[in-house]
């Protein structure tokens, strides 16, 4: 395959921030604009092509801005709209991308339009959102669970009805079969469109059309309430389609915009239907954040991803996201950054789009908190089975002055014990950090058209130790070569490729390329290698 010219949101690299925890200009404690504004520099130099920002709209912080109040201004935590247009402009004089995250399932309760839908039926704001009257006999509308936990109905005494929330009660799902509410959310596209804004994470987009009759959901074995049913009518219902359709075509009204959805819940064959020609540019595929460490299960997940996709889709992979133990945690080993190396290796060597969450590429660990301390609210509820989302949110450690150089002021979450030595001022210090691997590896990937844009190739492997593969250009041939396993392996190459040579691209373990043996690549333990074909 030739390559094409380069495309942003496909060849590049998108790193996800959560804004109150990245940077505080302001001392009060939670990240904002303006501090994101001046780390610009060291993302450009990390060499990253967009920043996706959590949500950063009013919201009254139950789900931490996942709950909007008001879908066009900017938290005051955060800053003014006058201080995100100052952002965008200084990120794009520097080619950086802007990924706003918009929540468009749900409104906080606090937003004017529940405001006045809660005021009584007879409100115009009434069908904004979803509302029933008790089954005969009393008690919710039908069996539908919050995936946060209890009945996904809550009862307002008031006006003697049940609204509907698919997360917390302070979360109520928007009706998007009211014309009126799908053209505001398509006005609220259209705002920051006219902003600049490059491109849109949608929050549990399949969740927006419920089945119109409510029906009750059939049951299956479970643990909670929510896993015990088959959610076949409170998500993924057909109506999506039209109106990815819809949004799409508003999108391409402007030069090289984007939009990746989050798709909740659902199989990658769900997902791959979600990001066909024409609906979302892609969709996220989560089969990586559950897998153990092991190369079988990821070539799986990659296997499947490509076999599951339309010719004319492009894929993305992800470690790590505000919603999940980080990689670092999952499968660092104590201090070690050795698998995390393997690790960036095989993300930014994959054909599809690698999503980076903050923090990532210097290893930073989930923090530990008492229970007293866990500010999220699915860890206070379910604590200690789940101990919630605060661990994966911790303030960015910057350097080792106080409070890691996140910003003066308490911050809102401490930052993890190890900072004074884990840092990214330490890291770029360290010519062998995880810091300067990543970079290594952004900088490659720019370099190599293969690695962007070239046909994936799995390599016969040791399902328990080894993952290899070829990128394939017509121009170019690249070969990665992973071991997952702390001693040395061997990658076998077979057939024409057992005489080729081969020129070091990258590795974490040695500087000469390697001498293939009778078609032997012999590897060190942990070892992550990038090879070029000469
Ligand atoms: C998915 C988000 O990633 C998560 O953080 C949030 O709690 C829910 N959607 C509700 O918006």
């Amino acid at each position: 395959m030739t390559a094409e010219p380069f495309l942003w949101w496909r060849d590049g690299v998108i790193y996800q921030i959560y804004p109150r925890s990245f940077a505080s200009s302001s001392g009060s404690g939670v990240g904002d604009l303006q501090g994101i504004r001046g780390k610009l520099p060291y993302l450009q130099d990390l060499g990253v092509d967009a920043i996706w920002l959590s949500p950063i709209y009013p919201s009254p912080n139950v789900d931490f801005g996942y709950d909007v109040s008001n879908y066009v201004d900017i938290h005051p935590d955060f800053g003014t709209l006058a201080d995100f247009d100052a952002l965008v402009a200084d990120a794009h004089a520097r080619g950086i991308r802007i990924v706003l995250d918009l929540v468009l399932n749900h409104t906080s309760d606090q937003h004017p339009w529940f405001q006045q839908a809660r005021q009584g039926r007879d409100n115009p704001y009434r069908d904004y959102y979803l509302w029933r009257d008790p089954r005969p006999g009393g008690g919710p509308p039908n069996n539908w669970q919050a995936v946060f936990g209890g009945s996904a109905w809550e009862w307002d005494e008031a006006s003697g009805q049940y609204y509907y929330h698919m997360f917390y009660k302070q979360q109520p799902d928007v009706n998007w079969r009211n014309p009126a509410v799908r053209q505001a959310m398509l006005d609220v596209f259209r705002f920051w469109l006219e902003r600049g804004v490059d491109g849109f994470r949608l929050d549990v987009f399949n969740l927006y059309f419920k089945h119109a009759d409510l029906p009750d959901n059939p049951p299956k074995l479970g643990l909670r309430g929510y896993d015990r049913q088959e959610h076949i009518y409170d998500n993924n219902q057909p109506e999506m389609m039209d109106l990815l359709a819809e949004i799409r075509a508003l999108l391409d009204q402007y030069p090289e915009r984007y939009m990746v959805g989050e798709t909740f819940d659902s199989s990658a064959e769900m997902a791959a239907q979600y990001c066909a020609p024409g609906r979302l540019h892609a969709a996220f595929n989560f089969k990586m954040l559950t897998q153990g460490w092991r190369p079988g299960g990821y070539l799986r997940a990659i296997q499947e991803w490509e076999h599951v996709l339309a010719p004319e889709s492009w894929p993305n992979y992800v470690l790590n996201n505000h919603d999940v133990r980080r990689s670092a945690s999952r499968f660092g080993r104590g201090e070690n950054d050795e698998r995390l190396k393997v690790a960036a290796a095989m993300l930014l060597s994959l054909r599809g789009t690698p999503f980076l969450y903050y923090g990532e590429e210097i290893g930073m660990r989930d923090i530990s908190l008492r229970r007293s301390e866990i500010l999220d609210p699915i860890g206070k509820r379910y604590w200690p089975f789940h101990k919630g989302r605060d661990g994966c949110r911790a303030p960015m450690q910057w350097d080792a002055s106080e409070n890691a150089g996140f910003g003066a002021g308490k911050p809102w979450l401490p930052p993890h014990p190890d900072y004074p030595f884990r840092n990214a001022a330490a890291q770029a210090e360290d010519p062998d950090s995880l810091l300067n691997f990543y970079k290594r590896l952004l900088a490659l990937r720019r370099e190599h058209a293969a690695l962007r844009q070239g046909l994936f190739q799995p390599l016969s492997y040791e399902p328990r130790a080894v993952l290899g593969y070829l990128r394939q250009t017509q121009t170019e041939t690249l070969l990665v070569a992973l071991n997952f396993r702390r001693w040395p392996a061997r990658l076998v190459l077979g057939g024409r490729m057992a005489n080729r040579r081969w020129r070091l691209l990258l590795s974490n373990k040695r500087s000469e390329a390697p001498v293939p043996q009778d078609g032997v690549i012999a590897l060190a333990g942990e070892e992550a290698l990038i090879l070029k074909m000469v």
